[in-house]
């Protein structure tokens, strides 16, 4: 006799973050895990440092400077946030609050890995639905709703395709929803954004009862080591997350960091467009290298390789590393022929296009 998990947990398929070293390589760029090639704020850096001076005291176990601090970026009531550590933490609280055993959670077939993971965590059965083109389709996750179903996570983008779900069809998801059905909007790259039919989830949320928006600080703020994310939801919700988060679940200096990266716009913009222009670029330069690129609104974006030896994604993934070049190979995600490449520095950019045209000509 010894303990036992509940149902679910050993089912779980443990979580592999993207590579972060090649061996024998003088240089790394790493590109396996969508963090961005210009950093933090040097504000956001100077406010972390300062916190150093007080590491005896307990943060403000309700982050109200940083939910204050997100109100005035967006608008929002600051009571109708709650902060996490990582917006991972956020979508686990979520689950906890939400789902039991027997229950079901949707997500899609390319979806975000951490779904199912806080699903069976829960004791709940997560249903995946089909895709359309690496894109979520509104009509699979409708078709899919049961009795049992309490919450449909979907990422808009969603990694690792990089596709996204217009405004228009998140309305027409939400209204086929049953209204006891919580809509999880899992924003974390929406900051990249630059199509305008694309709402993250603020107006959504602001109208209903049964929608949540999730943001992070690990993709355009650059602050993934500090692990914070937000969450804005309707009172009863954020009513709900607050009784069962940790007390003191986000740190005195990822608040810090993280008031200053709300409010430096100027980084916030550079980062932005530092992006779109590369992401444009890669898509161009790979796409005439023959290979297949979804089409992405992220900070990454999804390269399709032929099934053939030789040309093969997990091929591709052996050469470029060897260049020290680390991008994310997609098993896990059902894209086993496919990598997914975070947009890097210029430098970073150019080598692996490079390095590309060198492994298509090498293995032709
Ligand atoms: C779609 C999506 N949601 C959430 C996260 C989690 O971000 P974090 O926990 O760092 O805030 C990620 C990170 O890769 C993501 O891609």
């Amino acid at each position: 006799m010894r303990p036992e998990p509940r149902p679910g947990v050993l089912d779980i398929e443990p979580y592999v973050p993207g590579k972060s070293t090649a061996p024998n390589v003088a240089k790394v760029f790493k590109l396996s895990s969508n963090e961005t090639p210009l950093g933090p704020s040097p504000r956001a850096i100077a406010a972390y440092q300062a916190e150093g001076a007080h590491l005896e005291e307990y943060p403000d176990g309700s982050a109200s400077a940083l939910r204050e601090a997100i109100g005035r970026a967006f608008g929002l009531d600051p009571a109708r946030i709650v902060c996490g550590a990582g917006s991972d933490d956020l979508l686990h609280l979520l689950a906890y609050a939400y789902l039991a055993d027997g229950d079901e959670a949707i997500y899609t077939r390319h979806g975000f890995l951490v779904y199912p993971i806080v699903t069976l965590g829960t004791g709940a059965t997560p249903v995946v639905v089909p895709e359309k083109n690496y894109t979520a389709d509104v009509d699979a996750i409708l078709g899919a709703v049961t009795g049992k179903t309490r919450i449909v996570f979907l990422a808009n983008p969603n990694n690792p395709t990089g596709t996204y779900l217009p405004f228009d069809e998140i309305k027409r998801l939400h209204r086929g929803l049953p209204e006891r059905v919580l809509l999880v909007l899992d924003a974390a790259y929406a900051e990249y954004v630059t199509r305008n039919d694309y709402e993250a989830g603020i107006e959504l949320v602001s109208t209903s009862e049964n929608v949540v928006m999730c943001r992070t600080f690990s993709k355009i703020h650059g602050l993934a080591a500090l692990r914070l994310g937000w969450m804005f939801g309707p009172a009863h919700i954020v009513d709900a997350v607050n009784r069962i988060r940790g007390p003191f679940n986000v740190s005195s200096a990822a608040i810090a960091a993280g008031v200053a990266a709300i409010e430096d716009l100027e980084h916030q913009e550079r980062s932005r467009a530092h992006n779109t222009r590369w992401l444009d670029w890669l898509t161009r330069e790979i796409g005439k290298l023959g290979l297949a690129v979804t089409p992405s609104a992220a900070n990454f974006l999804l390269i399709h390789f032929p099934d053939r030896k030789g040309f093969s994604a997990s091929d591709a993934d052996a050469f470029l590393t060897a260049r020290g070049l680390i991008l994310r190979q997609l098993g896990a995600y059902k894209l086993p022929n496919a990598l997914r490449m975070s947009v890097g520095s210029a430098e970073a950019n150019g080598l692996v296009v490079a390095a590309l045209r060198d492994f298509l000509a090498r293995a032709a």
